[in-house]
């Protein structure tokens, strides 16, 4: 009878565990960054929406078959105003969680979507919110094309002005996407631009192209900067 329910419960982990990712997230920056992640709608939450990660530290986090969501870095967080609040990638809870609360652009975005039943996980980087710090995903392990993707460059450094977002001290700490600096069709995809035939590069997305090749400029851009594997675990890095 024991032998029977320790079968069972062993039978039930293995199970529960088998198609599980584990994001492990590193801080290679010189300076903190406060992670955030946002579950799509179908997803559950992940333990922790929101942390702090020092300068040098890594911390992990698992995710359930079937799971889709984003990550990304948030800079310059204090409390000094009252209520937790970062200077870019903000997500407006007023605390270091994000429960259900996604970043205020510019913010650069690893999205994930992972398989169900020992199918593919699909993977990007993407600039189409802007971009505010180096971020890098790259699979451990697993199967199939498995390419590592993200924008390790400093793209703040190659910013156009009239994209530029300045912290307190002067210094560049994000760079908007034209669809957020100036809302028109041919930036953000839409209206007459609505589709990936006649939304094309613009001479503001070749900036964020150019500076990081694997990552996602703008809505449209062409499908190689999705990514696929099978079974990895994935280590996510800011400014790697
Ligand atoms: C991009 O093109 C627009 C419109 O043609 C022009 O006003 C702008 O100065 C250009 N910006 C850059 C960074 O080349």
């Amino acid at each position: 009878m024991e032998t029977g329910v320790l079968f069972l419960i062993l039978l039930a982990h293995l199970f529960s565990g088998a198609y599980c990712a584990t994001f492990t997230f590193t801080n290679k920056c010189t300076y903190t960054v406060w992670a955030g992640t946002l579950s799509g709608s179908s997803s559950t939450p992940l333990a922790q929406t929101g942390f702090q990660l020092d300068q040098g530290t890594s911390t992990s986090l698992d995710a359930p078959a079937g799971w889709s969501g984003r990550f990304w870095g948030r800079t310059g967080c204090s409390t000094s105003t009252g209520t937790f609040k970062c200077v870019t990638g903000d997500c407006g809870t007023g605390t270091i969680a994000c429960p259900g609360a996604g970043a205020a652009p510019p913010a650069t975005l690893v999205e994930f979507t992972l398989g169900k039943d020992g199918g593919q996980d699909f993977y990007d980087t993407s600039l189409v919110d802007g971009y505010n710090l180096p971020f890098s995903v790259a699979p451990q392990g697993g199967t199939g094309n498995c390419s590592p993707s993200g924008c390790p460059a400093d793209v703040n450094a190659v910013c156009p002005s009239e994209l530029r977002v300045t912290g307190p001290d002067g210094s560049t700490v994000g760079c908007k996407s034209a669809c957020e600096a100036f809302g028109a069709p041919q930036y953000c995809c839409t209206g007459d631009y609505g589709s990936p035939a006649t939304c094309k590069p613009t001479n503001y997305s070749t900036i964020f192209k150019n500076a990081c090749p694997l990552a996602y400029s703008y809505a449209y851009d062409d499908a190689s900067s999705t990514f696929t594997c099978t079974g990895a675990n994935y280590a996510l890095t800011f400014c790697p």
